[in-house]
């Protein structure tokens, strides 16, 4: 079953996704040459509470960290360490929060001062998918719409789409129905797309080969083959308008409130 959200929800999740953007902006701006990846988990922490909410991730299915930081070959849930970042590195952020019961998931990737131009592209691109999938979710549409937008964008620009992770419905949990993956698996039955849903949509990009491996911290995926990889995402919500973009910062509450 996949939840359509009843306007009370809907306004949670808007409050929820403005203090997640508000979060991964603020934890994008902090990241600098020599900074280390725990100082930047625990910031976000810090930010976080600041604006009344939790951490979705910390303690989801054991996860150590306020906030998933993944570093040049690293694709998704890296683990803050004392790892410094340095000028030319890429930092995934990916930062959920749960707010009055409801949570806002977003990611972006940055570099750190600069990087190759090469990857700045493969950014880019990256970023540009997320839009042309979340593009895609309007009422009568399919989820596999979202997911081929995602896949044309990407590898029509000579990059690699991760296929082992996926988005998903979010809501009162991180992980809901739908799974949203980024390229089209081919299944049958793609569910129908409704006003009311709510959607983490959040395509992985690798600049080399589409593999991945998880390390031996049985969190942190890597490209198998070494080269850098992007992950950028929203939290949305279907409407008969289109969709909205619930984790932008102008949702913000005014009034930071206990969860
Ligand atoms: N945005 C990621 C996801 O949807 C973050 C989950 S990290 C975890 O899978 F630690 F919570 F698992
Ligand atoms: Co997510």
């Amino acid at each position: 079953m996949i939840h359509l959200k009843k306007d009370h929800e809907i306004a949670a999740m808007r409050l929820a996704g403005g203090v997640a953007s508000t979060v991964l902006r603020e934890a994008a701006a902090f990241v600098q040459p020599g900074i280390s990846t725990l100082e930047i988990d625990q910031y976000a922490g810090e930010r976080i509470s600041h604006y009344g909410g939790k951490s979705a991730f910390l303690g989801y299915r054991n996860y150590p960290c306020q906030i998933c930081i993944s570093v040049n070959e690293e694709v998704v849930h890296g683990l803050a360490s004392g790892r410094c970042v340095q000028f030319g590195d890429i930092v995934s952020l990916d930062v959920g929060v749960r707010y009055d019961g409801y949570i806002g998931d977003n990611a972006t990737t940055v570099a750190v001062g600069g990087c190759d131009p090469a990857v700045q592209r493969m950014m880019e691109v990256t970023e540009k998918s997320l839009y042309e999938g979340l593009g895609q979710a309007l009422p009568g549409n399919k989820v596999v719409d979202i997911s081929r937008a995602i896949q044309s964008c990407v590898e029509a620009n000579g990059y690699s789409i991760v296929r082992e992770f996926v988005g998903h419905g979010v809501g009162k949990k991180v992980h809901e129905e739908p799974q949203i993956a980024n390229f089209d698996d081919g299944s049958r039955g793609s569910p129908v797309l409704k006003p009311g849903m709510t959607l983490a949509i959040e395509p992985m990009v690798n600049l080399g080969q589409r593999h991945v491996e998880v390390l031996e911290d049985d969190w942190t995926v890597v490209a198998r083959d070494g080269l850098p990889s992007a992950h950028y995402e929203h939290t949305i919500l279907v409407t008969d308008g289109g969709p909205e973009i619930l984790t932008c910062p102008e949702n913000l509450p005014s009034e930071p409130r206990e969860s």
